[in-house]
């Protein structure tokens, strides 16, 4: 699998030890706050298998990240085939959960940043979209660092309308030759 390189970090696939730092992440309030809930160790367990599977499947998807200096395991980031109903779906996603100690370091932003290149240079995308709920600044502040550009907001319908997490930004990416 061709995969995203950067200065300090290490893009690769999830292997079977990484099971423990990924359910402890996901169940994390603080990772958490801008979801609908933590998750489950169940709903940790369904999305780890969907993310491997779209790995294998496509050559593409959430990679797990390394610092290079230590070799430790700081999250997920990396690309994801989103085909919800909406109008700009279905469509390759960008996104990122790191663990706080990993925060306030430029590390989503670089990684985000090696994806997109990857993204276009090496997988051929044309356009590369990212969302996020209104409420998760940090996390649009990350596509804004990342050059995207805001193309508008939108309901997102996994969300319950009564939630604060309902409205959601929406940006994207081309490639740079379009
Ligand atoms: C979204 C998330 C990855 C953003 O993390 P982050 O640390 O704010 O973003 P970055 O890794 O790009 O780091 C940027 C911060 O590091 C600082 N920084 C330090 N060194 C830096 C460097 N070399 N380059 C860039 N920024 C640097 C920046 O000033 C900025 O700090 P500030 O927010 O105080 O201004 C993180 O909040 C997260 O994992 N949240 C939980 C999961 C989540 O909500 N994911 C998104 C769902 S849509």
């Amino acid at each position: 699998m061709l995969l995203p390189e950067s200065e300090r970090l290490v893009f690769r696939a999830w292997e079977e030890r990484d099971w423990p730092f990924f359910a402890a992440m996901n169940a994390n309030p603080r990772v958490m706050r801008f979801f609908p809930a933590v998750m489950t160790e169940e709903q940790s367990r369904s999305m780890w298998d969907r993310m491997r599977a779209e790995l294998d499947e496509k050559g593409y998807g959430l990679y797990a990240v390394e610092l290079k200096a230590s070799g430790a395991l700081i999250g997920l980031l990396g690309f994801h085939w989103a085909d919800f109903a909406a109008e700009f779906t279905p469509c390759v996603e960008i996104g990122w959960r790191l663990v706080p100690e990993a925060w306030g370091h430029g590390y989503a932003t670089e990684g985000a940043c090696a994806c997109l290149e990857h993204g276009f240079a090496r997988l051929g995308f044309d356009r590369v979209y990212s969302f996020t709920a209104c409420v998760n600044l940090p996390s649009e502040a990350v596509m804004k660092r990342a050059a995207m550009k805001k193309t508008g907001e939108f309901n997102h319908p996994k969300v319950a309308p009564d939630s604060i997490l309902y409205p959601h930004v929406l940006y994207m990416s081309e490639a740079p030759d379009r």
